[in-house]
This record gives structure tokens, C-alpha cells and sequence, in this order.
């Protein structure tokens, strides 16, 4: 949501500021912005729409320089107009400056200002230039840290000006920097991946921290302004992960990335001796861990259904009573939380504003809170007083897919290290582990079925209504495969619990309202075919997801999809996937833009 670029150095900086855009897309945006000093003055082009209408644009503005940075704005504070892209200059064009997050007090910072200086802009971001151009005297840190004084609010900001042109200011609260640390050059952008062509070796800013960063030096300071020496970090990632590597769309390469990651999750974490998992970074003693008596697993979207999955492997497994809690709804609600209470915070940016804010809470309030988290370095992993990376690698596209199936994954292995260390025997947690063995190949068997599924994708093209069926650890499964098909493919679908269905939803059924339904080979199969057998009098389509070898389950589907036998705590990891690759080709089919869905944002950084 919102993304920032920044460079400094000696090359020109145009290709690499919109180069670093064009990494920084799936966050979402309807506006971009680029400002480049040439020596004399800074010169900026803006641009409604993709990027690529800012890249012709520039072509016809002689704008180049070695220093500058760059802006792609989601719409918050004023409409998608261009007055409104970043970046945003003072009265005199020698300030400009790039803004992720909300000013909260800009309306009486803007009528205070109001009389000396020009506004142009409707937004909230415009305030924070002219106030630092209020408050500048020669001295551009100084102004910035004083302006930072009077705002309330989050930011991510990079700030120059023309009387400094070899240096960047950066300051950060709520919204996330990083600074790339090259050779006679830097970087600042919202994410390391804008800098990853470049260099390795980040620092991450934190909430209150400021930095003046020139093409040679990088110098961090507290909120006090105190300066503080940070720890230069190396990011595994490669440019090459986060490429398309002759996908289509990165969402198709995400599904099919899911093998492989699926892997990275349980590498060097499991221990088939004990029939156990070793997750370090849960920094509890066993002691701790003895005294835990609730779990609450907080989260948004899609993370919050790979919670879901995570109760049923919690409760089943250690026999600890463990809750869900949507994080936008769990920081509001006053919840009950002692020092018995271990929290897990699960994201895949790792700076979901709900998600963060309820960790915070939690926190406060005294319980152990860890994070369940995909980008390393983000603030939800630095924040938790532990936790642990889910390796899924870069999720680029809108709608999160690998990043589920590895939370589910680390969420499993958490289930069963506490599992062992309570009442689950050796010998079910070496099941549940050899399991885990399989699950790859089978994933990959599911993939394989991608043409016959896109054939149903195309069957069911026109219809504009779809339920998703599932029952116990199925029902998370459905309202994924209902969340994916609608954010992507905006046609109208709802999931329930099976046994819901006759209490109300059966009503909207007809030969014109498909069903999904999860009927695999598990402890309430007989239940889930009861229910399909009351969609199917109603004569709605029934397209299945059943467990191989089921020949009866033909009976009751238009069609079907099937998917290998596995344990039913990790079926779950496989279910899924048919329904992801459907949603995927219902998208593709109907002309979508498939990796930025409309209205929505990859990292939602606003309450
Ligand atoms: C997933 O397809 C969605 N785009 C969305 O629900 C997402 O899962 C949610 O916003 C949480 O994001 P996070 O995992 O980065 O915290």
C-alpha cells in the first residue's frame, strides 16, 4: 500500500527509481511519482495509472540526475488525480518530498499553514512539505525532526532539497523503510526488493528512527536524535524469486511455487527421532511452555483461515484451547489475557496495520506473542518477541497463495512441538511427520490436473454465484477458495460449514448456483455427503474435491476434482490448491487483472 524508492549515488537514477516501482506494484497503487535533481534544480514527473504511463511520460520531460525518488500512492486523502501523486513540493520547489501513511492532525496543520504557503494538493501529505519548509533554516535534519514533532500520525519519508543535493533524509513511524547499503551509492524503499538488483546489505529502520543518508555514508539516529549505530543485515532473497520465471501471472507461479516452499517451511525443523518439530524461535522455556494455557492466533484474510486450520492442529494435537481472532475486531474487543497466553501474530507482509496493532495490545497486556511471518525484517517479525519465518519466498501477487499453504505448514509444526511436549504420543507424532513427507509429490499430483481444472473454470464462466462447502478442517479451505475466487474474479461467492447450509443458505440453491464442495475421505465424510446430497435435490451444479479412489463420490458431482489421501490435519495443504488454480483461470477467463485486483491492496499498511 503505498510504495517508496530512493537513490543516491553516481549512476542515473531514473531506471533505477522506476525499475524499483515496478517491484514495489504488488502493494497496490492508482498513482505514480518520480523527482530527480539535475544539478540545478529538481524536476518531477506524476502520472495517474500504471507505471507504465509515468515511464512514457518521463521520455518526453528531460529529467534526469543521480539523486532522487520515486512514489507509487494508494488513494486515501483525495482522489486519483495527479496533483495528488507523490511527490510533493514546498511553496518553493526546492523541498520535495515522498510519504507513506497518514498525517492525523493535517487539517489543523494545514490551516495553520494555510496562510503563509500554497497547498495544491488535496492531501495529507502535502502538509508535512510545507511544514518542513516552515521550519527550515539552513538546516535540513533539524527541520525534519522538528516538523516530525508537531504530526501525528504514521509515515514513511524520504525527503531532499535542492540546498543539500548529496544527501536523503529518511524518517519512519508506523510505515516501513529500508536503506540499501552500496558502493558509492544507497537506496531507501518501502521493501528491500526495489534494492536487490543492487545489493544485499540492509538496514531496517525503526519506528522513531531517522536517517541522513548520502551516496557514501549512512547516518541512523533515535527519537531522541541521539545517533545510533544499526546492524547492516544480509537478505537471502534473489532477484530471480521474485521474477515470473515464464509464468503468465505471479499468482500462477505462486500455486506452482507451493511444492517447493512447502519444503523450505519444514527444512531443518522437524525431528522424526522424537516424532517432533524444533521451531527456535519460539524463545519460550519448556517451563513456559508448560504454563501456556490458551493460544489465540490473530490475523487477517487469508492468514486468518490458515489460523482456522491452526485451532483444529492446536486443540487436537496439545489439547491447548486456542481461539481465532480477525486482528481488526481483536483489538477492540477489551480480550481477556493473562501470562498464560500465548499469542501468534500471522502475516505474510509482516506490516498489516490491524495485525500489528493487536499484537501491540496483546503485548501490553502481558502475554507471550510471537509471529508466524513471510518478509524478513518486516516490523510484525521484529516486533514479536520471537516467532517464525514461514519461507515462502517473495508473494507478489494480490492474492496471498503459498503464503497460506507455509502458515498452515509452520502452524502444523508449532501444533505438534507443543503436541509432544503434552499428551500426543511418539508414534503420532511420527505419523503426522511422514505425512508431512508426502506432501509435496502430492502437491505436485494436484498441479498436474491445472488443464482439467482451467476446463471447469471455462464451463462455469458465466455464472455469478458460487457456495463453497466444507466441514471441520475443510471449512477454512472453503472460505479460502471462496475469498480467492471473489477478490480475483470479483464474481459473488459465500463458503459455509456444511452443516449450516439448511439453515438458511439452501434457500439461494438452483441450477444456476454452483457448489463447491470439500468431501474428502475424513472423520466427517458421511456428514459432508449428506450435505451434498441436499444441494444436489435442489439441482445445483456440484463440483468436488474428493479423495482418490472415491468412484461413489462421481455419483454425486457434475464434476471432480481429486486430490491423494493424506492425514486429515494436513489435508488442508492439498485441498486448497484446486481451488486456488480455479480461481486463478475463472480470472484469467473473464479478462481480470489477475496479480492487482482491483480496490485491493498486497500490504495493508491503513486501519
Ligand atoms: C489474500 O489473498 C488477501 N489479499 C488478504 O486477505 C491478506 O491475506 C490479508 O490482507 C492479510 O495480509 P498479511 O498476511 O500480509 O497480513
Amino acid at each position: 500500500m503505498c510504495g517508496i524508492v530512493g537513490y543516491i549515488g553516481k549512476k542515473e537514477s531514473l531506471p533505477i527509481l522506476l525499475n524499483g516501482l515496478r517491484r514495489l506494484e504488488y502493494r497496490g497503487y492508482d498513482s505514480a511519482g518520480v523527482a530527480i535533481f539535475n544539478g540545478e534544480k529538481i524536476k518531477q514527473v506524476k502520472s495517474v495509472g500504471k507505471i507504465e504511463n509515468l515511464l512514457k511520460k518521463t521520455k518526453t520531460e528531460n529529467i534526469f540526475g543521480a539523486v532522487g525518488i520515486a512514489h507509487t500512492r494508494w488513494a486515501t486523502h483525495g482522489g486519483v488525480k495527479e496533483i495528488n501523486a507523490h511527490p510533493h513540493a514546498d511553496c518553493t520547489g526546492k523541498l520535495v518530498l515522498v510519504h507513506n501513511g497518514i498525517i492525523e492532525n493535517y487539517r489543523e496543520l494545514k490551516t495553520k499553514l494555510s496562510a503563509k504557503h500554497k497547498f495544491i494538493s488535496e492531501t495529507d501529505s502535502e502538509v508535512l512539505a510545507h511544514l518542513i519548509e516552515e521550519n527550515y533554516t539552513g538546516n535540513l535534519h533539524e527541520a525534519v525532526k522538528k516538523s516530525l514533532f508537531q504530526v501525528q500520525g504514521t509515515y514513511g519519508l524520504v525527503v531532499m532539497h535542492v540546498d543539500h543535493p548529496e544527501l536523503l533524509i529518511a524518517a519512519r513511524m508506523g510505515s516501513p523503510l529500508v536503506i540499501g547499503i552500496g558502493e558509492e551509492e544507497n537506496f531507501i524503499a518501502s521493501d528491500a526488493t526495489p534494492m536487490l538488483a543492487y545489493t544485499k546489505k540492509v538496514i531496517f529502520l525503526e519506528d522513531g528512527e531517522m536517517a541522513d543518508i548520502t551516496k557514501d555514508s549512512v547516518q541512523t539516529y533515535n527519537v531522541q536524535d541521539n545517533f545510533v549505530s544499526k546492524q547492516i543485515e544480509e537478505i537471502d532473497w534473489d532477484e530471480a524469486q521474485a521474477q515470473l520465471q515464464g509464468f503468465p501471472h505471479f499468482m500462477l507461479k505462486e500455486i506452482f511455487d507451493q511444492p517447493t516452499v512447502f519444503k523450505d517451511a519444514i527444512r531443518g525443523r522437524t525431528n522424526m527421532e522424537e516424532g517432533t518439530a524444533h521451531l527456535g524461535g519460539l524463545n519460550m522455556t519448556a517451563e513456559e511452555m508448560k504454563n501456556i494455557n490458551r493460544i489465540i492466533l490473530i490475523a487477517c484474510g487469508t492468514a486468518s483461515y490458515a489460523a482456522m486450520v491452526g485451532k483444529y492442529a492446536f486443540e487436537r494435537l496439545s489439547g491447548i484451547p486456542t481461539e481465532v481472532d480477525v486482528a481488526s475486531e481483536f483489538r477492540y474487543r477489551d480480550p481477556i489475557i493473562d501470562e498464560h497466553t500465548l499469542v501468534f501474530g500471522i502475516s505474510q507482509s509482516g506490516e498489516t496495520a490491524d495485525t500489528l496493532a493487536a499484537l501491540r495490545e496483546a503485548k501490553r497486556k502481558g502475554a507471550f506473542v510471537r509471529g508466524i511471518v513471510n518478509v524478513v525484517g518486516s516490523t510484525i517479525a521484529r516486533e514479536t518477541d520471537g516467532g517464525t519465518y514461514i519461507h515462502a519466498g517473495p508473494e507478489l501477487a494480490v492474492a496471498s497463495t503459498k503464503a497460506y499453504t507455509n502458515m498452515i505448514t509452520v502452524l502444523l509444526l508449532y501444533a505438534l512441538q507443543f503436541g509432544r511436549s503434552r499428551r500426543l504420543s511418539l508414534a503420532t507424532g511420527q505419523r503426522l511427520l511422514n505425512a508431512f513427507l508426502e506432501i509435496s509429490e502430492k502437491m505436485q499430483k494436484i498441479l498436474s490436473q491445472n488443464e482439467e481444472i482451467k476446463k471447469i473454470a471455462e464451463k462455469y464462466k458465466n455464472s455469478q454465484d458460487f457456495f463453497f462447502l466444507g466441514r471441520g478442517i475443510n471449512y477454512p479451505v472453503a472460505l479460502e477458495g471462496s475469498l480467492k475466487l471473489k477478490e480475483i474474479s470479483y464474481i459473488h461467492s459465500e463458503a459455509y460449514p456444511g452443516g449450516e447450509l439448511k439453515h438458511g443458505p439452501l434457500a439461494l440453491l438452483s441450477s444456476e448456483f454452483p457448489v463447491f464442495a470439500i468431501m474428502t475421505k475424513n472423520q466427517l465424510y458421511e456428514k459432508m455427503r449428506s450435505n451434498v446430497e441436499e444441494v444436489r435435490a435442489r439441482k445445483a451444479p456440484v463440483i468436488l474435491i474428493a479423495t482418490e479412489g472415491d468412484e461413489q463420490a462421481k455419483e454425486l458431482s457434475d464434476e471432480i476434482i481429486y486430490v491423494p489421501k493424506t492425514m486429515e490435519l494436513l489435508e488442508p495443504l492439498l485441498n486448497t490448491i484446486p481451488l486456488q488454480l480455479f480461481a486463478y483461470h475463472m480470472a484469467v477467463i473473464l479478462g481480470k487483472d489477475v496479480d492487482r485486483p482491483r480496490n485491493l491492496a498486497k500490504s495493508v499498511t491503513v486501519e
